[in-house]
């Protein structure tokens, strides 16, 4: 299983989530219908191949949710393929973009968790987090911190088996779009502007872009960088999310 499991979230994950922002880099001069139109074409094209890739791989491991993921899977590209082909100006393929995102990454981080388990070996007591000693907010960001801390524990796990720096930078990149994705949703809705709070958004973004450059560079030790994380996030929820939602 580890054969597939490495090429399967590292490729495609990574792929989907970090090269879209690269992928749809254009401002309002540089814009034009034809090319945004068949960027769209494009991305929806590899999204199929990858959606396809993932659910013949599950289909190899038995995995008992496969007909309701295919749905997902779906569900995913109806929509995005409405969204994209609405889009017939720059600022609407703005708002499709980041609609896109969201949905790309809701799938990624959300719904595809639920067959994680299959990718690795998943010893309850070599989870380096959790899920009860992460501070409840009672609102839908529980399930993002719980997605996010399950991340956490998947990097540790890779960490514990010794995997090498190259591969733990690529999910650490992962991590922050997820991390990105996660922070943009909380500040659309926070009920009073909160510059405190969307402050240490931005400074952990760049701790954690600076922290990736540095294990890169074999500056880091990489049994400091999972600890960082628990500490960071269990701390941020406490301190930050739970004043500004509960
Ligand atoms: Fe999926
Ligand atoms: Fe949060
Ligand atoms: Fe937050």
């Amino acid at each position: 299983m580890e054969q597939y499991n490495r090429g399967f979230i590292e490729d495609n994950h990574v792929e989907l989530v970090i090269n879209l922002a690269h992928l749809f880099a254009f401002d309002e001069e540089s814009w034009s219908l034809n090319s945004f139109q068949r960027l769209s074409g494009r991305y929806i094209t590899d999204l199929e191949s990858h959606f396809s890739y993932e659910e013949t791989v599950l289909e190899a491991i038995g995995y008992g949710s496969l007909v309701l993921h295919k749905l997902k899977h779906q569900e995913v590209v109806s929509s995005l393929r409405k969204i994209l082909f609405d889009a017939q100006s720059y600022q609407a393929a703005c708002k499709a973009i980041r609609h896109l995102k969201v949905l790309i990454i809701s799938h990624e981080l959300l719904e595809d968790q639920e067959y994680w388990p299959l990718f690795y070996t998943s010893e309850e007591n070599r989870d380096l987090i959790n899920a009860s000693e992460v501070p409840v907010t009672n609102t839908e960001f529980d399930i993002h911190h719980i997605s996010l801390v399950r991340y956490v524990n998947l990097i540790h796990q890779r960490l514990l088996v010794g995997e090498d720096v190259d591969y733990v930078c690529k999910e650490l990149r992962l991590l922050l779009e997820f991390m990105r994705f996660h922070f943009d949703e909380e500040e659309m809705r926070f009920k009073a502007p909160n510059p405190e709070h969307a402050h240490e958004h931005v400074r952990f973004l760049l701790i954690l872009k600076e922290m990736i450059n540095e294990i890169s560079a074999e500056h880091v030790a990489l049994d400091t960088v999972t600890p960082f994380l628990k500490r960071w996030i269990l701390q941020h929820i406490e301190n930050f999310d739970i004043g500004s939602f509960r």
